[in-house]
């Protein structure tokens, strides 16, 4: 993870690096630091805890030059200390880091052979060390930058800055992405083309092995071999803006509220007025020459993975495999030809997915990313990239990301049903007209908020929270408490409400809530049977349900959470506002940091 940024620029660097590490503190919030060449002399400032207190520390301790880097940390190696912080400094040079060296240990050792000693647990250190002792032997600094990157094994994007050297960044990636920003006579370095969206929308995008040379009027890039290497440079749309909360307390709180909008734009962009039937821009998908689905992504975005496989099993007729892609990448699972191998990920930088993605070229008939980031990664490197339309997500805790997801592969499902003959024109127009009606269900399910945060108030007195569905709700009780563990840090988990009798039911006593996700569909009897032998035992019920459900199972439950009647199948959609919102009220009746809860990063760019 974490989040790296350099400016060689006519202005005060110091300034610049900070609004951009602003941008990228979704990467993590351990700690953050930059350092700057004034007048040829190297310095650095580095502040534990999030952004705000470099910033503090750079208003009483201010570090001037016109060329620096700059660094947002997500521990991996040592505690989130300033010692710990990038940049990372040996003698005359500074590096940032965003990666894992994994053979650091092997290096350090090699160093240790020296007689270099080390100040910090990082593995990064070992990057700044080395590439002093190639200075030391008498290499220029392009030169003892390089040398030190053909050491490395591993993932890294990096950027080096050198004392004496006002006009030089090296740069490097392998495993995470880098973004060169070219401006009139500056140039920048960042994780992403977002941190660099005020500076400039003139991004070259560095590729795998590559290390690039900047100055503030060139840009050399060469290949992992060390050939001079042609990459293109785009100019691209960025949203210059950084999302504000508007009149809302958090991000979180104002991402919830927008989905009525943003799912009526993810609905719009595949199924335009007047249609019935599926549009995908750009491309032949055709799911009747196809198999199989292989589906691959990461927490929340896994949970939309296994919602969807119910839709293509039920509404296509598909078989359909969904993992964790980081099972999926080491369990070399066979992919054939006639498989369509799908990538869910809002950020599309995430390490695993990305890497699953690699895994799956050259065997699956074509690579589909469902992503938020139309420039990342994962979308870059797929045959077919489907954005989801949800705009900028800012908390940690992904809301509007995925039920924007949830609309895209419901589409997609349809689009495979059309393919294939599953479902008939009637059918396909009754899923089209209950889609376009999402939104405005959306909206009623919003207005349930003050009933949902009495619930919450209750449930923030918990130590343990189970969640139960069946059906497509069973993926959606998962999602459900993921979010409230992730942002409450109440223990949580989803179970299939059938499953329960299998082993959890040891847990339910008084003091445990337990939340029922249950629309009163054709498995709704079961589950409420489900829900009776919780209550048996004093199990504190939750229901979620709709009006016909609740008349008919509200005997006896704790409290209950009133959602509009909807179709079927898109009722995972609609019952993911009552989860969201559960988990943000009860974090915030704990009091906890909704959107940067602890030990978390928005984007997961380590294995
Ligand atoms: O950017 P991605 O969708 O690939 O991220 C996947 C997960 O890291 C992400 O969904 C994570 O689980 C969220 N914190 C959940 O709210």
């Amino acid at each position: 993870m974490c989040g790296i940024v350099g400016v060689l620029g006519q202005h005060e660097a110091a300034p610049i690096l900070v609004e951009a590490l602003k941008r990228l503190e979704y990467r993590g919030y351990d700690s953050a630091g930059i350092a700057t060449v004034n007048s040829g002399a190297l310095g650095r400032r580095r502040a534990v805890g999030k952004l705000v207190n470099l910033s503090d520390l750079l208003v009483h301790d201010p570090l001037p030059g016109k060329s620096g880097i700059g660094h947002t940390r997500w521990a991996t190696h040592g505690a989130p200390s300033v010692n710990n912080a990038h940049p990372h400094k040996a003698g005359p040079v500074a590096v940032v880091h965003n990666g894992i060296v994994e053979n650091y240990r092997e290096l350090r050792a090699e160093l240790a052979e020296h007689g270099i000693g080390f100040e910090t647990e990082t593995d990064t250190e070992t990057v700044a060390l080395m590439t002093e002792h190639f200075l030391k032997s008498g290499l220029s600094p392009i030169e003892a930058a390089f040398k030190t990157i053909d050491r490395l094994q591993g993932a890294f994007a990096l950027a080096f800055l050198f004392d004496g050297q006002d006009d030089l960044i090296v740069a490097a990636r392998k495993g995470s992405p880098l973004a060169i920003g070219h401006g009139d006579s500056e140039m920048f370095v960042g994780s992403d083309a977002i941190a660099l969206a005020p500076l400039t929308n003139k991004i070259t995008y560095l590729e795998e092995g590559d290390r690039a040379v900047l100055t503030r009027t060139s840009l050399e890039i060469r290949n992992e071999a060390g050939e001079l290497a042609n990459r293109e440079m785009r100019k691209i749309k960025l949203d210059h803006a950084r999302a504000d909360k508007g009149e809302h307390k958090h991000f979180m709180a104002k991402e919830i509220a927008e989905q009525p909008i943003v799912v009526a734009e993810a609905i719009r962009s595949y199924m335009p007025t007047g249609a019935d039937q599926v549009v995908l821009p750009d491309t032949d998908l055709d799911f009747s020459k196809l198999d199989r689905l292989t589906m691959v992504a990461c927490g929340t975005a896994f949970y939309a993975c296994l919602t969807a496989k119910y839709w293509f099993e039920q509404l296509a007729k598909m078989p359909v495999e969904v993992d964790i892609a980081s099972e999926f990448r080491y369990r070399e699972p066979p992919i054939t030809d006639r498989t369509l191998a799908l990538f869910v990920s809002q950020s599309g930088e995430t390490a695993d997915t990305l890497a699953a993605l690699r895994y799956c070229e050259g065997k699956a008939d074509k690579i589909v990313s469902v992503v938020n980031v139309p420039e990342s990664s994962i979308a870059r490197e797929s045959d077919v990239a489907l954005p989801i339309h949800a705009g900028v997500e800012i908390g940690v805790a992904s809301t509007k990301a995925f039920t924007c997801q949830l609309s895209v592969l419901l589409m997609l499902a349809l689009k495979a049903a059309a393919d294939r003959g599953t479902l008939s024109d009637e059918e396909l127009a009754d899923h089209a007209a209950a889609l376009r009606g999402l939104p405005s269900v959306l909206n009623t399910a919003l207005d349930q908020n003050r009933a949902i945060r009495k619930s919450a108030q209750r449930l923030s007195e918990a130590r343990d929270v189970l969640f139960l569905g069946r059906g497509l709700m069973y993926p959606l009780a998962m999602e459900g408490a993921l979010k409230l563990k992730e942002i409450s840090y109440i223990h949580a988990e989803g179970y299939a409400s059938g499953e329960l009798k299998h082993g959890p039911i040891a847990l339910i006593d008084k003091h445990m809530p337990v939340v029922v996700m249950a629309p009163r569909d054709a498995v709704f009897d079961k589950t409420v049977s489900n829900m009776q032998e919780v209550m048996a035992r004093k199990g504190k019920v939750i229901l979620v349900s709709d009006d016909d459900g609740i008349a008919e199972a509200e005997d006896g439950v704790w409290s209950t959470i009133r959602m509009p009647h909807i179709h079927p199948s898109l009722a995972p959609i609609l019952y993911s506002v009552p989860a969201q919102l559960l988990a943000y009220h009860t974090a915030v009746a704990k009091g906890t940091d909704v959107d940067q809860p602890r030990n978390l990063a928005k984007s997961v760019t380590v294995e």
